[in-house]
């Protein structure tokens, strides 16, 4: 992607921060708390990843990544924008730029889905997701764990 489509300052790199960037990353924006060892295996299993720099105070401030078989089922997860950085088209950048690896690398017909809470519903929107209920719901199983 252009680096034109972000705003002055910031610059959209592929791969995943540093485990312990990641780690902050998703506590400072109140997703649930991962350990390094999560970060690291989730690293490892991620099928594409951006993350984006403010490069005026050499910090990375945002990321996402897409989880997927690389055929036609393809997870969005970690969308995550460091609160003073949030509203300034950061987290659009992330999402279009995950899009776009989709759109150009897999297969015609993929399936993309994500699980949104509030802050990022309206953002998803915009991209064509829709809701899937009442069609069907999502569904999940949690287990306890240490949180880092
Ligand atoms: C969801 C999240 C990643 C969005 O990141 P973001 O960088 O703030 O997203 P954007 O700036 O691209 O867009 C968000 C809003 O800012 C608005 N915006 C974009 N540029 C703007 C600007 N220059 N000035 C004012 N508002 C702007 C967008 O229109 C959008 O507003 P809207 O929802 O009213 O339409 C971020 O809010 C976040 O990290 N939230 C906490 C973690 C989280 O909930 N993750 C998502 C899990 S699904």
């Amino acid at each position: 992607m252009s680096s034109t489509s972000l705003p002055p300052g910031y610059t959209l790199k592929c791969g995943h921060p540093p485990v312990d960037v990641y780690l902050n990353l998703r506590r400072a924006t109140s997703l649930s708390p991962k350990t390094p060892a999560q970060a690291a295996a989730a690293h490892q299993g991620s099928w594409y990843a951006v993350y984006v720099r403010h490069e005026p105070t050499e910090t990375i401030v945002g990321m996402g990544r897409v989880i997927g078989d690389g055929g036609w089922y393809f997870h969005i997860a970690d969308m995550a924008v460091l609160p003073d950085h949030q509203r300034n088209g950061l987290g659009d950048a992330i999402l279009r730029a995950l899009l776009k690896e989709i759109e150009d690398k897999a297969p015609p017909g993929p399936y993309v889905n994500l699980v949104a809470d509030e802050a990022g519903k309206k953002l998803y929107a915009k991209y064509g997701f829709v809701e899937t209920t009442p069609r069907s719901v999502a569904m999940e199983k949690r287990y306890d764990g240490p949180r880092s």
